[in-house]
């Protein structure tokens, strides 16, 4: 596979607290990789609830205490297109799974997965839904999306050297 040419979108449902977190947390950790310039890199929602929307506040605040700047994303639904825009899709949970797979044609460009596969750790399956939780599971969001997106960078970068 071609790295100069990789594309990620991470999936959540609302596109403005896991993904968008997921983004800003990968685009910075690539910055700083051997892959630094190579990944187009995006998020979507399956819902369109809030198109157009920055992400939540609190995941902008819990992530800019980390160093990740997400105040500058804006939330789009998911489309049918970016099934061959992409050469990974990687969803949250269990359900945006559902629906990617749902809506993915044969034949696709796109692999899709959960994210956390790419989590060395393995505690968690998923990115827990924090929207209606508190601030720990903001944390949690980001806590698990750092080590699932450095998971991701050495996954791409076994790519790069077939
Ligand atoms: P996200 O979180 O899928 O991580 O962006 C949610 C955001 C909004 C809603 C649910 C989850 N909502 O029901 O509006």
């Amino acid at each position: 596979m071609n790295t100069d040419q990789l594309a990620v979108l991470f999936v959540c449902l609302g596109n403005i607290c896991r993904s968008p977190t997921a983004q800003g947390v990968f685009e910075r950790r690539l910055a700083d990789s051997a892959l630094a310039g190579r990944v187009h890199v995006d998020s979507a929602g399956t819902a369109a609830y809030h198109i157009g929307n920055p992400p939540d506040p609190r995941s902008i605040s819990t992530a800019k205490a980390k160093g990740y700047e997400l105040a500058h994303l804006r939330a789009r639904q998911l489309s049918p297109e970016d099934f061959d825009r992409f050469d990974f899709i990687l969803a949250m949970d269990e359900s945006n799974l559902a629906h990617l797979n749902g809506m993915k044609p044969l034949g696709c460009r796109a692999e899709v997965r959960l994210f956390l596969h790419f989590d060395a750790d393995n505690s968690h399956r998923e990115v827990p839904d924090p929207y209606y939780n508190g601030e720990d599971s903001f944390e949690l969001v980001v806590a698990l999306v750092e080590r699932a997106s450095d998971g991701l960078i050495d996954h791409l970068q076994t790519l790069n050297n077939d």
